[in-house]
């Protein structure tokens, strides 16, 4: 398999997506798959610039032995160059996602642009829930989703290839 970009979007680059870059990471550690995939997060936002994923989301994340490395950036155009898929969270970060994508029109070779939630097998969801304003179980709901949705995706892409 030629190797995959990956970028994770939600709106603030603390909670959602470096949740989902550390399951997804988590998963290719397992399975010893690093060096195909290159993985990371971005927020459609940048009030969080340069800071560390949220306590919670990483104290949720910690108590699965998923550690998240992501310091948050906001989402720019070059990336939609620089990924081969970018996966959203929710209807907001996909709207503002495919937004941003139309400003470079038409070219080929831009980044697949696709909600998270079309990868889930088990749970019935459209949305990964923006947790940050809610409890602790909301972190939770919100990693059941992404260990959902990032073994989905991962088994799709290696479907993909042969
Ligand atoms: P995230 O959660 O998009 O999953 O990182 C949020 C984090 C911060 C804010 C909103 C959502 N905020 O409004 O600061």
């Amino acid at each position: 398999m030629a190797e995959q970009r990956l970028l994770f979007v939600c709106l603030g680059n603390i909670c959602r997506s470096p949740a989902a870059e550390g399951v997804f990471l988590h998963l290719i550690a397992r399975e010893g798959l690093e060096d195909r995939f290159v993985v990371d997060s971005a927020g459609t936002g940048g009030w969080h610039v340069g800071n560390p994923a949220d306590r919670r989301m990483r104290a949720a994340a910690e108590r699965r032995g998923i550690h998240l490395p992501s310091r948050a950036r906001q989402i720019e155009l070059a990336d939609f160059s620089a990924f081969d898929r970018i996966l959203t969270m929710d209807d907001d970060n996909l709207r503002n996602v495919r937004s941003l994508a139309r400003e470079l029109g038409d070219r080929p070779g831009l980044a697949r642009i696709e909600p998270m939630t079309s990868h889930c097998r088990q749970h019935r969801a459209s949305e990964v829930p923006d947790p940050y304003y809610g409890g602790e179980q909301g972190f939770e709901h919100v990693l059941d989703l992404l260990e959902d949705a990032c073994g989905g995706l991962l088994e799709s892409l290696l479907r993909e290839e042969r």
